[in-house]
């Protein structure tokens, strides 16, 4: 019998000491990285967004091409709906790569996003 208490506590030290993955981490741990948080908002619309991709995004909306018309505009006056049909319109004023509009999408939705 007490060997059987000392597997079972084995095991319970085994389940819980186990990594589960990076996804658990994120859920059970705070964001506290602003970028952080805009990536897991940005991941629940397009899971395929990446920490560089946001980066990438930010360096494009807040450089030449997106504020040489205009100053760079206040994302969350924007909501998640219409900021897609906006993106692809000025994508094709600033003349942008697929690569450079993709990014600067999933920036601005992960600022949308975790702003709620
Ligand atoms: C060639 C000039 C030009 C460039 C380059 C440009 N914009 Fe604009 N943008 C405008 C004009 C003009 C408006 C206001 C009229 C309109 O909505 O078309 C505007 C409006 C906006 C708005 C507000 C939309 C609304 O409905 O009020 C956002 C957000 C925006 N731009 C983001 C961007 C981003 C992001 C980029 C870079 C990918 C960019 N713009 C590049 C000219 C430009």
């Amino acid at each position: 019998m007490k060997k059987f208490f000392f597997l079972s506590s084995v095991v319970v030290l085994l389940i819980a000491c186990s990594p589960k993955g990076g996804k658990t981490t994120a859920t059970t741990t705070p964001a506290v990285n602003p970028m952080e948080a805009q990536l897991a908002a940005a991941k629940t619309k397009y899971p395929d967004a990446t920490t560089d991709q946001l980066k990438k995004g930010t360096i494009v909306y807040y450089g030449e091409a997106c504020t040489r018309c205009h100053g760079a505009k206040e994302i969350t006056n924007f909501s998640a709906e219409e900021l897609p049909g906006i993106i692809d319109n000025m994508a094709r004023k600033a003349k942008i790569s697929v690569e450079e509009k993709d990014a600067v999408l999933k920036y601005v939705m992960g600022v949308r996003l975790a702003s709620k």
